[in-house]
């Protein structure tokens, strides 16, 4: 704790030449978005393999987007909490900065975060079986299942199930940020799916100060340099003084983008 009472993280954002944050399904946990593996988690209720693989699109597209169009209906209802607000501040804050996701939610844009890479999809995002095309779709429910493109084609949902590859282009950029960083926020994910689990490692052995959040210990707790266990809309905006830069401009944590004016 230094003199103005800044904690090892803020000193270390405070000198940070680039800063990456890592998030999974429980960032936005309080917003009402279930998680996978969590006690009300998606894959206790739901069999991952009759909803969430190449295989069962292919067995069953009906099924699989009655299980999407769903998820679809209840992440419209959420909004974004202030573990996305606080993450969105850290990105305004800093000079170099990447937020990689896990989630497909979009809560973290509309949260306001720019420089991110969804490593595994969008909900709000369809591709046509046919041409390949991506294309945004953002009706609630969906009017028709399946859905179809233009062309006729079957419309899958964009975003990446077990057994797939993750998209090359936001792969790369992940990693780059991981091997770059200097300080690395992991926040809400169980960190046991591959290859991001794997970022937190990488950074570490690159020396960056690694900083966990989560409700509970994980893989991650013995490797971070600091766990916080709690409540992601809870801890987040205090350990990134979110709440008190607005009040107080000449907080801690003044980043190389200075003060943000409210
Ligand atoms: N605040 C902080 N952490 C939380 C909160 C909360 N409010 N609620 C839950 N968590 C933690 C849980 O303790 C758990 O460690 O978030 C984590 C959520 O883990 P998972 O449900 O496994 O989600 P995630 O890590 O994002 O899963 C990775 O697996 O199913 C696939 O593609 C899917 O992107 C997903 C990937």
């Amino acid at each position: 704790m230094n003199k103005s009472g800044a904690g090892e993280l803020q000193q270390r954002l405070g000198r940070a030449r680039r800063v990456a944050v890592l998030t999974g399904a429980g960032v936005s946990a309080e917003s009402g978005v279930p998680t996978f593996r969590g006690a009300d988690g998606l894959w206790r209720k739901y069999r991952a393999e009759d909803l969430a693989t190449p295989e069962a699109f292919r067995r069953d597209p009906k099924l699989v987007w009655e299980w999407y169009d769903w998820r679809r209906q209840l992440i419209a209802r959420c909004q974004p909490n202030p573990a996305h607000q606080a993450i969105a501040f850290l990105e305004r804050r800093s000079q170099d900065f990447l937020l990689i996701t896990q989630n497909v939610d979009g809560l973290h844009r509309l949260a306001g975060s720019i420089r991110m890479v969804e490593l595994h999809g969008n909900i709000w995002r369809v591709r046509c079986l046919e041409e390949g095309k991506t294309t945004e779709n953002l009706d609630v429910p969906l009017q028709a299942i399946p859905p179809r493109c233009e062309c006729g084609g079957l419309l899958r949902p964009d975003v990446v199930w077990f057994g797939e590859a993750l998209p090359p282009e936001a792969l790369q950029e992940a990693f780059d940020a991981a091997e770059s960083c200097d300080v690395l926020l992991v926040v809400g994910t169980s960190a046991v799916v591959q290859p991001a689990a794997s970022l937190p490692m990488v950074a570490r052995r690159r020396g960056a100060y690694v900083v966990e959040v989560n409700l509970e210990p994980t893989p991650l707790t013995s490797l971070a340099n600091e766990s916080h266990h709690g409540k992601a809309a809870e801890i987040l905006p205090r350990l990134l003084a979110f709440d008190s830069a607005f009040r107080n401009p000449h907080s801690a944590f003044e980043g190389p983008g200075g003060p943000c004016s409210p």
